[in-house]
């Protein structure tokens, strides 16, 4: 294991609890600590990772416009739902890293929709005391209406439920997943796990009895697919996904959930060519070969299963307002800024350039797809 010294301390971690659990670790367990073990872990160690110095873009990495066209459709939903005066008003940013995106859209408020701007509660949803800090550093000017919760549940807990906007931009596609394979023989999945081996980690059956896998996460195929299924097809399962957009639903009285996201219909992952899985490791702008390698110095991400997320807000009572690309949603919002009375800044050279590189289809425009689920107070 050619890595850190973070990472050889997280390895290290990682050796005692497999050791702890009969030598096999479960996958999900391995990424969540890669990812977010404290002090250690790949969004803990700094918050650069994002961008162009960093490992991997993300839309708010762009520039500001994401956050723009963001705040103009707030500030729609906000009217459309409240009338011009309006109430009290909050918007839910979950997984802001260093709360780029949340200080680009207070600021477009602040100088476009100032009354709104006046009466908004900006709360950011962070369980990790490190981001809190990038966040707030972020945030200064914007100190008087930023506060913050560590669980979605929270944002319901002695304060009612939330009338506004729950949201976030690729906070799913970094939750751990449980790691599947098929066998063909017994006609049955199990799960992947991690076990160590001389400097470094190795993929290895966790047994069937120490599986971690819910009972309800294990995908559930019609009989002919599984027929078709070749051994070893892998996939991934996040019932903590479809769990956080339950819990996200719940804490909404009345407003708009929303994700960006890149993600499949559930019938999608079980396609020919993704008999390898979707999980990906980035580094430095490039996709890493060994997932296990250098744990925390890699960022793991794999696609997320918007079929179940979609089932988890509609049992909670919302309906699905739009399923669609990142490129079209966008693109409606932006034609939206070209009415005369719009009340959006001017389409110059930067706002062109940043728009096209969010919505063209080999940058971010068909990667991403966005979820739209809204409650109603009668719901
Ligand atoms: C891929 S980054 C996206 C960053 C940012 N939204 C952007 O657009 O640049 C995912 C972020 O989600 C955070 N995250 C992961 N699990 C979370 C949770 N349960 N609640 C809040 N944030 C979480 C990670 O720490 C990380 O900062």
């Amino acid at each position: 294991m050619a890595g850190t010294a973070a990472s050889e301390a997280l390895g290290a971690q990682i050796r005692s609890e497999a050791a702890a659990c009969g030598g096999v670790l479960p996958f999900v367990r391995f990424m969540e600590l890669a990812l977010y073990a404290p002090g250690l872990g790949y969004y803990e160690r700094g918050r650069a990772v994002v961008g162009r110095g960093g490992d991997f873009y993300t839309s708010a990495s762009v520039g500001p416009v994401f956050g723009e066209l963001l705040a103009f459709r707030f500030a729609r939903w906000q009217a459309e739902d409240d009338g011009p005066a309006g109430g009290a008003s909050q918007i839910i940013e979950a997984g802001a890293h260093d709360g780029r995106l949340a200080r680009d859209i207070l600021a477009w408020l602040r100088i476009w929709r100032p009354a709104l701007a006046g009466r908004i509660r900006y709360t950011l949803c962070e369980p990790s005391s490190v981001r809190r800090a990038w966040q707030a550093e972020t945030l200064a000017g914007f100190s008087g209406q930023v506060d913050w919760i560590s669980d979605i549940r929270e944002a319901r807990s002695g304060r009612g439920g939330i009338r506004g906007v729950v949201f976030a931009n690729e906070l799913l596609d970094a939750f751990a997943v449980h790691r599947l394979g098929w066998d063909a023989a017994s006609g049955r999945w199990f799960e992947w796990g991690v076990e160590p081996v001389d400097e470094g980690f190795r993929w290895a059956r966790v047994a069937s009895g120490k599986s971690a896998v819910p009972e309800a996460a294990w995908p559930r195929l019609p009989g002919g697919l599984l027929d078709a299924l070749p051994d070893g097809f892998t996939t991934e399962v996040c019932p903590a996904a479809s769990a956080w957009w339950r819990d996200a639903t719940d804490a909404l009285d009345q407003g708009r959930l929303l994700t960006f996201d890149y993600g499949l219909r559930v019938e999608e992952f079980f396609l020919p060519q993704r008999a390898g899985g979707t999980l990906r490791g980035y580094q430095r702008h490039r996709s890493a070969t060994d997932l296990l390698a250098g744990p925390g110095d890699q960022d793991l991400t794999s696609q997320v299963d918007f079929s179940a997320l979609v089932a988890a807000g509609e049992q909670s009572g919302a309906t699905t307002e739009c399923f669609t690309s990142q490129r079209r949603w966008l693109t409606e919002a932006m034609a939206e800024t070209l009415a005369p009375d719009a009340g959006f800044a001017a389409w110059d050279a930067s706002r062109v350039r940043q728009f096209q590189t969010l919505t063209h289809p080999e940058h971010l425009g068909r990667a991403f797809s966005v979820l739209c689920q809204r409650k109603r107070v009668s719901q």
